[in-house]
């Protein structure tokens, strides 16, 4: 008899950054759906949001498309409104925008640019939590997947400085938030991806012209799985993490990495070394 352990039928998701545009916020919705979650696709992205649905509802799932930028309290609380009429619960939450300022060293940074990147990458990941967790608490239980960096555990420089700061923060809220409401049924926890080959990390790291074409070849010494990733490889992971399957797991950060984080700067998974 085949498993159910991963089945998410019957759960409504509610997926931010989620419009078509070949991200991890895309797979992960789409994802979702292919296990039996019906979902709310959210993301500023009108065009983005359409095709998001149309796909989803190709599958036989139900879907409903919502604006909304995650950095506005107010929009964030219409968003859910409007979850609450399409849908009626929120089970799963999956938080996956980011803000990311011109690349300049910290000494350079402007304060609105600093405020900017920490209001959708950190901000608008709590607004959305909030809402969320008031929902789960009604219903008795739900889950909720902030999607990190390896950013948030580990310093890259290149100008990462105020998006690393946030994706810390959005490892601690993960652990935060996971302690606070273990005992309601709700876990939280995080994927923490490497370098992934989404067109926006396409546009804004191997595109810039600051930046040589040495720069892969930098990131790949640091992934012992030797490549740079692909979007529809956090589907997986994100499955799991929604479903039964992890219902003991929370708090937990999960990098998705190809062993980023495992490995050492003095170590080396390229032989032989020079
Ligand atoms: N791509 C990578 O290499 C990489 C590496 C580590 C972590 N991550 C993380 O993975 C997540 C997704 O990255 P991606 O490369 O797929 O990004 P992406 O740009 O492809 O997708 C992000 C989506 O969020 C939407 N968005 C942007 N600002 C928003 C806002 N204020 N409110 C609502 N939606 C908004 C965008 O329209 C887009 O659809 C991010 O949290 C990012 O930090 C990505």
């Amino acid at each position: 008899m085949a498993t159910t352990l991963f089945d998410l039928s019957g759960k409504v998701a509610v997926v931010t950054g989620a419009g078509a545009n070949g991200g991890i916020g895309h797979a992960i919705a789409v994802g979702l759906a292919q296990h039996g979650a019906d979902v709310a696709v959210s993301d500023i992205d009108e065009e983005g949001v359409r095709m998001t649905v149309a796909e989803i509802e190709a599958l036989g799932r139900r879907a409903d498309g919502i604006l909304c930028d995650i950095s506005s309290p107010q929009q964030v609380e219409a968003a859910f409104a409007a979850v609450d009429q399409s849908f009626g619960r929120v089970d799963i939450l999956v938080n996956v925008p980011y803000a990311f300022p011109s690349r300049v060293h910290p000494d350079e940074l402007t304060l609105d640019a600093w405020h900017k990147t920490l209001a959708v990458s950190l901000t608008g990941y709590f607004l959305c939590a909030q809402q969320a967790i008031r929902r789960m608490l009604a219903q008795g239980g739900g889950c909720i997947l902030n999607i990190g960096s390896i950013a948030g555990a580990s310093a890259l420089g290149r100008g990462n400085f105020p998006y690393s700061v946030a994706k810390a923060g959005v490892n601690q809220m993960t652990k935060e938030l996971a302690v606070e409401y273990a005992g309601q049924g709700i876990r939280v926890n995080a994927i923490l991806p490497a370098q992934v080959l989404t067109p926006s990390f396409k546009r804004a790291v191997l595109g810039d012209p600051r930046f040589s074409e040495k720069l892969t070849q930098r990131l790949l010494v640091g992934i012992p799985l030797n490549r740079l990733l692909e979007p529809e490889e956090f589907v997986g992971p994100a499955v799991f993490l929604c479903s039964g399957a992890a219902g003991a797991v929370t708090g937990v950060l999960l990098p998705v990495d190809g062993g980023n984080l495992a490995l050492n700067a003095g170590g080396n998974h390229i032989w032989p070394v020079d």
